[in-house]
């Protein structure tokens, strides 16, 4: 793969493309062309806030608002208090338990791991990822991307051997590698899946990747979280579709912190008290008049207003059922 790569330095529109990868040129981030190139292609992108991948096939670049770390480092470690909670985890002599979905270059991990090191926390981490393609190209470039620099080592070796321990980057616990279709892996009741602390939810948009924003997905996490454990998912997406399918597959739900000032994110949790920022009544009424509201169900994506059964569903909803303190759901 490497000889097939050359390097090159073009500003467009803001962003500089600074690797091409199987000859494929990409004239900007965001737009690559169509039909340009096959599956597994990936390039190098210059973000306004540093480097980062970018899918061809896919037409999507990994954290493009703020850049791989700046992203990682508001969505999840911020704003899940991650440092704090696998602290108080070790404390209290448990693992904490962190599902990476969509590992792809590897960004979101590496950025959560690097924050958690010298912690007192045992980690288990569970990396979900359909194709190692991105990561494989990812290790290739680690001059070019500074959040894998001191993990490419180990996460190459995750790659071969599917498990691995963190004693090298400074952190107790182990790291394990699930390649394959996530959207059937949550939802297969024979699949022995660890009760999830924190999830990094970082699939591509809802309209390219719909199966994995569904109702029938954001329930099957939630029912991965054993009676008695409390869990946060936060997401980049702020559709007002992702946030329904949440709530109804029985999660709290809150606005999350914004992304480089730009993006509002999306915080939900099995604990109503953990959320900085929850939905509150007027979320339900712009729900009830959107015309991109009713959850995706796992086949194509669509935009359709909120169905009469599922409205009176969310109404019932523990979250809206007394007044909140602060009403974030008009943002
Ligand atoms: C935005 S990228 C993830 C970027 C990554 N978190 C990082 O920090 O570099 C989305 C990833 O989700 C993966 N993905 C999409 N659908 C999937 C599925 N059904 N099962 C598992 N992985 C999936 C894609 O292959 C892609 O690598």
């Amino acid at each position: 793969m490497g000889e097939e790569i050359q390097f090159r330095q073009l500003l467009l529109g803001g962003l500089a493309v600074i690797g091409e990868h199987r000859g494929v040129k990409v004239i900007s981030a965001n737009q690559a062309p169509d039909g340009v190139a096959s599956q597994g292609d990936y390039q190098v992108v210059q973000t306004v806030g540093g480097a980062s991948v970018h899918s061809v096939a896919d037409r999507e670049t990994f954290h493009p608002v703020a850049g791989p770390e700046a992203e990682a480092t508001a969505l999840y470690v911020r704003q899940m208090g991650l440092v704090e909670r696998a602290q108080r985890a070790g404390v209290a002599g448990e693992e904490f338990v962190i599902w990476d979905v969509g590992l792809g270059a590897g960004g979101n991990i590496c950025t959560v791991l690097r924050a958690l090191q010298g912690g007192a926390a045992r980690l288990r981490v569970i990396s979900f990822e359909r194709t190692l393609a991105p990561l494989e190209f990812a290790i290739t470039q680690v001059d070019q991307l500074p959040f894998l620099r001191g993990f490419d080592a180990k996460l190459r070796e995750l790659t071969e051997v599917g498990t691995v321990g963190l004693a090298e980057l400074g952190l107790a616990g182990a790291w394990e590698l699930r390649v394959g279709d996530f959207t059937g892996l949550v939802r297969d009741a024979h699949a022995v899946l660890p009760s999830p602390d924190a999830v990094l939810f970082d699939a591509y948009s809802p309209a390219r990747n719909p199966a994995m924003w569904s109702l029938p997905v954001f329930a099957a996490i939630r029912s991965r979280v054993l009676p008695g454990r409390s869990a946060q998912l936060a997401t980049f997406s702020r559709a007002t579709l992702v946030r329904t399918a949440l709530l109804l597959a029985g999660w709290f739900v809150g606005s999350g912190e914004s992304i480089a000032g730009k993006e509002e994110t999306t915080v939900a949790a099995t604990e109503r008290a953990d959320l900085k920022a929850p939905l509150g009544r007027s979320f339900l009424r712009r729900a009830e008049v959107s015309d991109a509201a009713e959850p995706l169900d796992g086949g194509e994506y669509r935009r359709a207003r909120l169905s009469a059964e599922l409205r009176d569903r969310l109404g019932r909803h523990p979250q809206f059922q007394e007044k909140p303190a602060l009403d974030a759901g008009n943002r």
